[in-house]
């Protein structure tokens, strides 16, 4: 007789996007004369970078002709692009990987959950808390236990090792939710506890493209002793505008061993079984972002979302919040005034001002009596939203 996996009636019902978009149109419905601002999502919302457009348009055309036609491509990626990414790790971080250690996917959200599929299953789990839902979701699907880490004021939202023994941990910086950035301190004193007890760190670059401070590591790599215990997950998605395009990698060393396996060639044998390689138009997108006109092209882009996130920073601070995040990163986190409840604070926002926000609780228990505001709406519409939340506070 066939048996469900029970494990999904652990999932909390309650995600807390849905629960955001469902209060945002309630609203929209009752007060249709009120037009609502979204500051709520993660979602990119400029156009792509004209080399990156030309590389698509000539890969749509390459399928067009039987002797430019290609079907089925590498499983793990084409190996052009990972020799791409390989070039650009030693060029911007100084990290000696090879093409072979890069593996292609279509997203860091299906790479972090997928990963933890390579562990026994119950294996114990840290999260930062406030987190990024998909890693707490994905490995309660899979039986394993959570451990939170709190992130808060007091440690800038940047956990100390745990005080458990745990066999995973996920981190995420520049962070989802909170915006802020691990220093190479911070993440040295993780490497170091993953390397003496033996710990694997999954480190979800997804933001990495928004670090302008030099001072501030780039990828999970360029801290000692990472490449034998660490896995980075990067993506295109908020560096490209690739959120709809779909296409990431996974970078594991030749070094890393669990109990004497070379995890990469367990993480290539996953995707070769389950996987068929991202597509052949994205990679072709993905490679051209990597060109140097890509780089500049793209880093234009999330210029424009810093510059964004500037303004919310500066319009929350003048108004008197406290605000944290944003600087490397495409999100504030903001703390409600009076340590009010986020989902209150969040109404409150809704109610005076239209303006959608993320409430933090939804993000984990210590995300509670903060705000996620989000800088990848139109600057005209961040400025918008801002004035709105100025006016209401004089
Ligand atoms: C921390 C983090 N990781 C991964 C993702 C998803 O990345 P991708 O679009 O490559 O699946 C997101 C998307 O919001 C994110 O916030």
């Amino acid at each position: 007789m066939t048996k469900l996996n029970d494990n999904y009636t652990q999932l909390k019902d309650s995600y807390v996007f849905r629960q955001v978009n469902e209060k945002a149109a309630a609203f929209a419905s009752e007060h249709p004369d009120l037009p609502i601002i979204k500051m709520g999502v993660g979602n990119t919302t400029r156009p792509l970078a004209p080399t990156v457009l030309d590389a698509l348009h000539g890969a749509v055309d390459k399928l067009s002709d039987e002797a430019t036609y290609t079907g089925y491509g590498d499983e793990l990626g084409e190996a052009y692009l990972r020799e791409a990414l390989s070039g650009y790790y030693k060029n911007e971080y100084g990290v000696e990987l090879t093409a072979d250690e890069f593996v292609l996917s279509d997203g860091a959200k299906s790479d972090t959950a997928n990963i933890a599929g390579l562990f026994a299953a119950g294996s114990t789990v840290a999260v930062q808390d406030p987190v990024y839902p998909v890693y707490v979701e994905s490995n309660t699907v899979l039986g394993n236990r959570i451990v939170y880490l709190p992130c808060t004021e007091e440690n800038n939202f940047v956990p100390t090792p745990p005080s458990e023994p745990v066999d995973i941990i996920y981190l995420c910086s520049p962070n989802n939710p909170t915006g802020t950035v691990a220093t190479h301190e911070q993440l040295q004193a993780l490497v170091d506890y993953a390397l003496e007890n033996g710990a694997v760190i999954i480190f979800d670059a997804a933001y990495s493209a928004f670090i302008r401070d030099d001072s501030l590591p780039r990828s999970i790599f360029e801290i000692d002793g990472a490449k034998q215990c660490a896995i980075e997950v990067g993506s295109f998605s908020k560096w490209a505008g690739f959120c709809g395009v779909r296409l990431a990698w996974t970078a594991i060393s030749e070094e890393l061993r669990v109990d004497g396996v070379s995890l990469l060639e367990r993480w290539r044998r996953r995707q070769l079984v389950m996987f068929n390689g991202p597509s052949n138009i994205s990679q072709a997108g993905g490679l051209a972002v990597l060109s140097e006109a890509g780089q500049r092209e793209c880093a234009e882009i999330i210029d424009y979302y810093r510059a964004n996130a500037s303004i919310i920073r500066e319009s929350l601070q003048a108004v008197g919040l406290t605000v944290y995040g944003g600087e490397n990163s495409p999100y504030i986190w903001l703390k409600t005034p009076n340590n009010k409840p986020s989902w209150e604070f969040f109404d409150e926002l809704l109610e005076n001002t239209q303006v959608v926000t993320t409430p933090g609780v939804g993000f984990g228990s210590e995300g509670e009596g903060f705000i996620r505001v989000s800088a990848f709406a139109s600057a005209e519409t961040t400025k918008t939203a801002m004035q709105r939340i100025a006016n209401q506070s004089s």
